[in-house]
């Protein structure tokens, strides 16, 4: 994933110019960790790599190829073939097993899932400690199992990249610990690039491999 130049600015009165020329580069296997306080536009930056927004200034590149023109369904067809995403909350389907929620997304792609999907799907629970909680419902898991099983579920379908935002902004301390080292596991596992975006500094100059900060609209490295 690569942002070139990116500027946002959201109209209004009066207008934000929330990012001002912000250049970055994110390569397979590495963790990005990009911290900021609230309002300084790591949700507006998350969002546009992940093309739910696009920049009204810049270039954005997801394998190499230009995805700034990209808008409804080509986006679409980007988003849900080639990305994660984890959200503060993850807004698993509440009427569905941890099971089912990781299966849905092949769905609806309108496939059946395979024998490999299937194995895969199995294996990220396992590997998220969620092997015994397949069959329940996301209101019978804690909030640190539900944003475990929104992880495995962005995972399922080998996205080349992953994007979380805040992943860990409703988890206690102990629970934020463990989500960020399966991220990272993940991460360095799948040959993924991985951008975090999270206010706890600490946290992220832990387990992130780079770790920016976003301020005044600039991204600046602080390891
Ligand atoms: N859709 C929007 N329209 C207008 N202003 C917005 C919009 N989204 C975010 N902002 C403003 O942009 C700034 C950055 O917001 P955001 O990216 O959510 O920051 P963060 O995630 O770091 O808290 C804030 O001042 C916010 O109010
Ligand atoms: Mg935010």
């Amino acid at each position: 994933m690569e942002l070139k130049q990116v500027h946002k600015l959201y109209q209004g009165k009066p207008p934000v110019h929330v990012l001002r020329g912000v250049d970055l580069a994110v390569f397979p296997g590495e963790l990005v960790g990009i911290v900021g306080v609230s309002g300084s536009g790591k949700s507006t930056l998350l969002n546009i790599l992940g093309l739910l927004d696009g920049p009204t200034q810049g270039r954005v590149y997801i394998q190499g190829r230009d995805s700034t023109e990209l808008v409804g369904d080509d986006a679409a067809a980007v988003r849900s073939s080639q990305l994660g995403f984890v959200f503060q909350y993850s807004c698993l389907l509440a009427e569905f097993t941890l099971w089912e929620n990781l299966i849905i997304p092949i769905h609806l792609a309108g496939r059946r899932p395979s024998c490999d999907e299937l194995a895969r799907a199995r294996r990220l629970l396992q590997d998220l400690g969620l092997g015994d909680l397949a069959k329940r419902k996301p209101s019978e898991a804690s909030g640190g199992e539900r944003q475990r099983a929104a992880l495995a579920r962005a995972l399922v379908g080998r996205p080349k990249a992953l994007l979380a935002d805040e992943p860990t902004g409703s988890l206690d301390e102990g629970n934020s610990h463990l989500l960020f080292s399966l991220l990272r596991a993940s991460v360095e596992k799948e040959s993924m690039g991985a951008v975090a975006a999270t206010h706890d500094v600490e946290l992220a100059r832990q387990y992130c491999h780079r770790l920016l900060r976003l301020s005044g609209g600039k991204l600046t490295s602080i390891r």
